[in-house]
């Protein structure tokens, strides 16, 4: 695993989106995978940026999601969909034929993500996979305890991160309980993950991570079974490394 530290949010968004644009340079049609919260925007304003200044090409780069709620209607502003169509799809200028994402409004949830798994195979597998974490140690929304093995699948919420995630919605209650996301095995078959943690509220999750043991009860610390992975974190989400 590397780690790379950054002065703050900024710096290692510019220091994912060059990497993204690497990617490109060699595979124009590369699979993206995205990850919603609010970590990721620095990237995905860093490619913005490289997209307008002319020096990025997405022309034929293709994207897909790390995960989706379960149960919010099609169009709902905050489905990860609709996020990532505003944050990042309409930004770059990327058609939405070239985005695949789980189906969180289908009425058979399980057939849905047997789907998603499918149609991730079929694309030829993910290139770079972004990825934040919870303050426990979450990824996509394998939640602590989740298998190490998961596939794409329906998760419930912990309490914790629907509190988290409710500054996205007039109130808690409208917090979905329930989420499809790509299981950590499924993560695991991405050719690079590239993790971004910033801010405080992460160095302690940041540190069991990268120091602590494997253990399903800290999920990203999966990452040490992959052959290449990296995370960025900022100077505050480093303060508990050794
Ligand atoms: C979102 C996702 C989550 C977030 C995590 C951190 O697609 O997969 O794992 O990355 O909850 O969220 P933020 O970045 O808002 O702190």
């Amino acid at each position: 695993m590397e780690i790379v530290i950054v002065p703050d949010a900024a710096a290692g968004g510019e220091l994912i989106a060059t990497a993204i644009a690497d990617l490109l340079t060699g595979k124009p049609d590369a699979l993206l995978g995205v990850a919603t919260g609010s970590t990721p925007l620095p990237i995905y304003r860093a490619l913005e940026a490289k997209v307008q200044a002319g020096t990025l090409d997405v022309s034929r780069a293709r994207v897909c999601q790390l995960d989706e709620y379960v149960g919010l209607p099609d169009g709902h502003p905050e489905s990860y969909r609709e996020v990532l169509l505003r944050e990042v799809l309409q930004p770059l200028g990327i058609p939405g034929e070239r985005f695949i994402g789980p189906d969180g409004a289908a009425e058979d949830i399980a057939a849905a993500a047997i789907a998603y798994d499918r149609q991730l195979a079929e694309a030829g597998g993910v290139d770079l996979q972004l990825l934040g974490i919870g303050t426990d140690g979450h990824i996509g929304f394998n939640e602590p305890c989740s298998s190490l093995a998961s596939r794409t699948r329906i998760k419930t919420l912990t309490e914790q991160t629907r509190v988290d995630n409710a500054r996205f919605f007039d109130s808690l209650d409208e917090v979905p309980h329930h989420v499809l996301t790509q299981g950590i095995g499924t993560i695991l078959e991405a050719r690079h993950l590239v993790l971004l943690a910033t801010g405080a509220a992460k160095a302690e999750a940041v540190a069991q991570t990268v120091e602590g043991p494997l253990s399903a009860l800290v999920p990203a610390s999966a990452l040490q079974l992959h052959p290449h992975a990296t995370v960025v974190v900022d100077e505050a989400a480093a303060t508990h490394l050794k």
